[in-house]
């Protein structure tokens, strides 16, 4: 059977469309969940996963931020799918988009118009540590678009990139944008891309967003908005390690810090401790100390170089087929595809 062939609007209901696989659950049981909180509070300096800024609350206050006026990433990235989306469409043909860190999929819709635009087939197969946004965003989409078909995996990025379900479509394109990538550490990136080299067959898809480097005051004012709302998205992390693990953290105590750091070529992004003090987290059966004034990170944001990166792709065997941006050159989409 020609795959391509079949129909793109069927009759079943939203929920017949929906498949969703909690690769969480088997943390839960996990002896060594929490193991990255112990290591990173313990080491010198302090810094923590950005994985835990996103729980339910931290998910909801990063869209907020998307939507600032100073936080030029999310225009200027959905600016550039505006554009090209049907390019992307007319390189890869008929294929199915598998998403890392999916959020509300705003972005994504209009990659999927764009196949729809096309008659082509739509499954998406959005990846997202929190649970409720990623129901959220998919009940949304199966009742927007009445052909698509969802397998949505509440994952963090490397189980779901060694689990992702069977391909049903003839191709397959991995989406890592709003310069995600830029959150991990140069080694951590390194190994990130050999994962997603290893998830994909020859001749899949690999889309990436990616920040690029500019001036410095339009970086740091993109950290540090004028509503405070980036700086509750930061502490909220704290607030998020008190739920999960049982702690005690006090959100007054602490303060959102964020610059630039041009040789790094990274916002760096901490919480500081605004006096001395003891935190307890039960669950860990850990107690930090905080000298006053002391910086624990909590995420960097790496900006990048496109033709730098494109060297990197090659190394992990993921080749350029195309790279698009704004017109100010501020963001970077490169669509690779594994060789
Ligand atoms: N991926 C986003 C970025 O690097 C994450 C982010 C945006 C973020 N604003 C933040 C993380 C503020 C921590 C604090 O731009």
């Amino acid at each position: 059977m020609d795959i391509t062939q079949l129909p793109t609007v069927d009759e079943t209901t939203p929920a017949e469309r929906l498949h969703l696989d909690n690769l969480l659950d088997s943390e839960v049981a996990n002896p060594t969940e929490g193991r990255d909180v112990l290591d990173g509070l313990t080491q010198t300096p302090k810094a923590l996963p950005p994985k835990y800024f996103y729980d339910q609350r931290g998910s909801v206050l990063f869209e907020k931020i998307c939507d600032l006026p100073e936080y030029y990433l999310t225009r200027t990235e959905t600016a550039i799918f505006r554009q090209y989306s049907p390019e992307i469409v007319r390189l890869t043909g008929p294929c199915e988009l598998a998403e890392l860190g999916s959020g509300s999929a705003t972005k994504t819709r209009i990659l999927l118009d764009a196949y729809q635009a096309k008659g082509m087939p739509l499954r998406y197969i959005p990846i997202d540590v929190s649970d409720t946004m990623l129901k959220d965003s998919s009940q949304r989409l199966l009742e927007d678009y009445p052909g698509l078909k969802i397998h949505g995996l509440v994952s963090t990025y490397e189980p779901a990139l060694n689990q992702l379900p069977p391909l049903t479509l003839p191709t397959r394109m991995l989406c890592f944008i709003g310069s995600t990538l830029g959150n991990l550490q140069p080694q951590e990136c390194d190994r990130f891309l050999a994962q997603v080299s290893a998830a994909l067959d020859p001749g899949q898809y690999f889309l990436l967003g990616l920040d690029l480097q500019k001036e410095k005051s339009l970086l740091e004012a993109a950290y540090n908005d004028s509503q405070g709302i980036t700086a509750a998205f930061n502490l909220n992390m704290l607030a998020h390690l008190s739920w999960r693990f049982e702690g005690d953290f006090d959100l007054g105590n602490f303060a959102h810090v964020a610059f630039y750091n041009e040789e790094a070529h990274q916002i760096e992004i901490y919480l500081e401790s605004l006096k001395a003090q003891t935190v307890h987290l039960k669950q860990l059966n850990l107690s930090v100390a905080f000298e006053k004034g002391e910086r624990l990170l909590s995420e960097i944001s790496r900006k990048f170089n496109l033709s730098q990166m494109q060297e990197n792709l090659a190394q992990h065997h993921l080749q350029v087929v195309h790279s698009f941006t704004d017109e100010n050159e501020w963001f970077g989409l490169i669509l690779c595809r594994r060789c």
